[in-house]
């Protein structure tokens, strides 16, 4: 699998798309940047504050986890609908 990174670098080197330049690099790479880590630490802080909170739902929560992956894998886009 390619890094996402790696297709874009790609990309900027093609002569044939000259409109994709460095700047759009940088650009996509910040937006992403900003883009993804603020709201993804509010997200985990909140689910972890609300599972501390919530000891019930906390305990029926693990036992979802239990019951779909057991102990011995970690989790892929396939459990989602489990
Ligand atoms: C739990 C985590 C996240 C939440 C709650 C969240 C929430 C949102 C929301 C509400 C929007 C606006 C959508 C719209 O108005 O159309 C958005 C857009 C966007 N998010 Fe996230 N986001 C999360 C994680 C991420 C991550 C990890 C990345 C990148 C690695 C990312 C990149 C972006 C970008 C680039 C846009 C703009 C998309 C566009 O303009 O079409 N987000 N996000």
């Amino acid at each position: 699998m390619s890094h996402f990174t790696v297709i874009l670098l790609e990309l900027s080197d093609l002569s044939s798309f000259t409109a994709f330049t460095d700047l759009n690099l940088v650009g996509i790479l910040t937006d992403m940047s900003l883009a993804g880590s603020d709201t993804s630490a509010n997200t985990a802080n909140f689910a972890i504050r609300y599972l501390v909170q919530n000891p019930k739902v906390q305990t029926r929560m693990q036992q979802e986890i239990d019951q779909v992956l057991g102990n011995d894998r970690w989790f892929t886009l396939e459990d989602k609908p489990k």
